[in-house]
């Protein structure tokens, strides 16, 4: 037999290139050489055909396709029905929000009151930050004690005075506006607040009071203490927390309810995604200011504040239908009537 016989009847046998290298004394590279040179002229079968694979079948593992199943199209579930056999409007609750007045720099109140009046609300909602009152953050958030020159002090009375005075005109004006057994709530804000702190800080200063001097009581409101929420079927309101970009989303994703703020001054919505068939999703909606959008400490600087009034139709079950409607200029349109003039 040729050293040539030979070397195919070890390759037949499946010695690998390092033991014919080994056996025949050359090198690995040439043993490979000679294999490929043998097979070209058809002495030799390529170990990589499949023909030559002497593997057992039943020992290979076999990877079967995901089997294709027809799509299933889930159908949403049927939300529960509005329960009411309200046929008639006024036999709904009816919402009127208006936050951020920010007095004095209230905008004109014309349009919101025809508003009041065509809606004639049973709830009536002051979203806080009646009134701006930046003379008293200062005082209000020392940490320390605060001392005042009566000139100072003066000043601020002057303008506390002057702030309850024409701020009771536009409360006098809701007032008169909304029916007889309106619910009336205001929520507070977080320039509010200044003068809750400041009546804790000092309860033997009378000025501070802000109840008794816009009349709280005898105008029937309920006060909400800051950040706390009002509920009125399911929809929750607050004055407004959050500060950043998107806070509608933030808003919505803290509360996980049907959240109505103001706060930022602008106006903004966003729904929250929930598995469908386990609960309702919620929305919050932001619902602008009442008050100047370009007030001297901002001192003209781009801004998103809108002003807006907010208006719900609320069913016996807490279902609800609300609107957050942008005036301009003191003047919206709403259910074909323009309001404002
Ligand atoms: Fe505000």
């Amino acid at each position: 037999m040729s050293l040539t016989d030979e070397y195919i009847k070890d390759f037949k046998s499946g010695m690998i290139h390092r033991e014919l290298a080994k056996k025949y004394n050359i090198t690995e590279g040439y043993s490979s050489k000679k294999a490929s040179l043998l097979i070209t002229q058809g002495k030799l079968v390529s170990r990589n055909t499949p023909k030559e694979i002497d593997l057992n079948r039943e020992e290979r593992i076999v990877i079967e396709p995901i089997p294709k199943k027809p799509i299933e199209i889930q159908v949403a579930p049927k939300r529960e029905p509005i329960t009411s056999t309200v046929n008639n409007i006024k036999d709904m609750r009816r919402i009127i929000g208006i936050w951020d007045d920010h007095n004095p720099m209230s905008i004109p109140q014309k349009a919101n009151l025809q508003l009041i009046k065509d809606i004639q609300p049973t709830h009536l909602i002051n979203g806080g930050d009646a009134l701006h009152l930046s003379y008293l953050r200062a005082i209000a958030n020392a940490k320390g004690r605060v001392s005042l020159s009566i000139e100072e002090w003066n000043k601020i009375q002057s303008a506390l005075k002057e702030d309850y005075r024409s701020y009771n005109v536009i409360l006098d004006g809701r007032d008169a506006a909304v029916p007889e057994n309106c619910e009336k709530t205001l929520l507070i804000g977080n320039h509010d607040y200044y003068l809750e702190i400041l009546s804790k800080k000092c309860p033997d200063i009378e000025i501070f009071d802000y109840k008794k001097h816009l009349r709280l009581k005898e105008r029937g409101y309920r006060v909400v203490p800051l950040n706390k929420e009002h509920t009125i079927g399911k929809l929750y309101f607050v004055h407004g927390i959050y500060f950043l970009d998107h806070h509608a989303k933030k808003t919505a994703s803290v509360y996980h309810r049907n959240i109505r703020y103001g706060h930022k001054h602008d106006v903004q919505e966003y729904t929250t995604t929930t598995p469908l068939g386990q609960w309702d999703a919620y929305n919050a909606k932001s619902c602008g200011c009442n008050c100047d959008t370009n007030p001297d400490y901002i001192r003209a600087k781009p801004n998103a504040w809108t002003h807006a009034v907010y208006l719900a139709y609320v069913w016996p079950d807490g279902s609800f239908s609300d609107y957050v409607i942008k005036s301009v200029s003191g003047k919206f349109v709403y259910g074909n009537r323009i309001y404002g003039i």
